[in-house]
């Protein structure tokens, strides 16, 4: 097991990554459980492979569990499953010094969260991420949230959590599409800011995916350090800093926009593309060696993650996907930052981009042979 503190001030808490952690849940939270009754929200998937998991090492431990269950997909992040599930806590009778187990992927994660951040103004969580994506990103750092019919994400908070419990045997149920999905996120750190991470997984990537024991460890616990490193320098992204790890998302959500935020292309999906347009639209500045660029997207296609814009079967022009970009979150004063490349594992923030030299870009990759 490798333990990785996030370092904030007076909110500081650890992620563990190992195998077999969720036997150990009573051992590793019970500091943290101050009752007889754990309330925890599950996705069902992760339910239905890992729960048996969970509840026999709470109540070995004489936990009572209390199940709450949420349907797979991103329409669980709503107003109204965050009424239910607020409700739901209340009725279990949560106090503010209580602890909610989140058992999901990044869906679970982002609501349970929020519901904990606001439910008697603020009570305590336990992430258990059972995705890749969940666990080398959305269960660390503190960012909770619901989707709304303005977007994805827009209501939320920085709520963090008190604990992150990464059992990597939890991704042996994990489809593989979503596995790669969240891979993408792993190469992400590697591309933006480890050039040796990035070289270990040109190696590794494989094994990886195939859920082999030490390279997967390995690669979470990478990540989480990344991560951990990046939010405690900048715990609300005003400094830039953790704007950072956005890389290939500004893009990436302009493809997740254009194709309706469906199963067509998993978020990783498109930030795995997007890493690549960002790659090539910085060689395009000058800032990178179109060499440089290939290597990126070379990468990202050497493990089954798309790659090549004209691929998509969009049927729309550049300025389409310019204008998706004008709706995206982090736009800041009308202008919209994007994290360009210096080098593989040096990336920066970029805040004079035209939007009209993207959407031209854009075409040029559009109709790419
Ligand atoms: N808070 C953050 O910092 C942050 C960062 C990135 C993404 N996110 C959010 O995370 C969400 C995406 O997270 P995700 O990719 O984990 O998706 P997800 O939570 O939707 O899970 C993906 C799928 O995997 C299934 N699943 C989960 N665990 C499983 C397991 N162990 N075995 C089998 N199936 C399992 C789920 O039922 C679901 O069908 C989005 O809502 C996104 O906005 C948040």
């Amino acid at each position: 097991m490798v333990v990785i503190p996030v370092e904030l001030a007076g909110r500081s808490y650890d992620v563990l990554v190992g195998r077999g952690l969720l036997e150990q849940t009573a051992d590793k939270s019970g500091h943290l459980l101050r009752k007889a009754s754990v309330p925890v929200v599950a996705d069902r998937n992760a339910r239905i492979h890992h729960g048996v998991r969970l509840e026999n090492a709470l109540s070995a431990a004489g936990h009572a569990v209390h199940w709450y269950d949420v349907e797979p997909g991103e329409a669980a992040k709503s107003w109204q499953g965050l009424e239910r599930l607020t409700d739901w806590l209340l009725a279990q009778g949560v106090e503010r010094g209580d602890h909610v187990i989140a058992l999901g992927g990044g869906v679970v994660g982002d609501l349970t969260g929020f519901a904990c951040s606001i439910l008697k103004r603020g009570c305590g969580f336990i992430q258990v991420p059972t995705t890749l994506l969940s666990q080398v990103d959305s269960s660390v750092g503190g960012k909770t949230a619901i989707n709304t019919a303005a977007g994805k994400n827009l209501i939320g908070a920085f709520h963090q959590p008190s604990l992150v419990l990464a059992d990597t045997t939890c991704l042996d149920s994990l489809p593989d599409r979503e596995m790669r999905a969240g891979y993408a996120e792993v190469i992400k750190y590697g591309i933006l800011g480890d050039a040796d991470f990035f070289d270990w997984l040109a190696d590794h990537g494989p094994a990886v995916l195939a859920r082999d024991d030490a390279a997967l460890a390995q690669a979470v616990a990478t990540s989480v350090a990344a991560k951990a490193r990046i939010v405690a320098e900048d715990e609300r992204e005003t400094s830039g800093t953790r704007a950072l790890l956005n890389l290939g998302h500004t893009f990436g959500h302009a493809l997740e926009a254009e194709t309706g935020f469906s199963d067509r292309l998993l978020h990783g999906e498109g930030v795995a593309l997007g890493m690549v347009l960002a790659a090539r639209y910085s060689a395009r500045r000058g800032l990178i060696s179109a060499a440089d660029a290939e290597r990126v997207a070379s990468a990202i296609a050497a493990v089954g993650l798309p790659s090549e814009l004209n691929t998509l079967g969009l049927a729309c022009d550049g300025r389409t996907l310019a204008d998706h970009m004008l709706h995206d979150k982090k736009m800041d004063a009308g202008t919209l930052p994007f994290v360009l490349l210096k080098a593989i594992g040096e990336a920066f923030l970029a805040r004079d981009i035209e939007l009209a030299d993207v959407a031209e870009f854009l075409d040029t990759q559009l109709q790419a042979a």
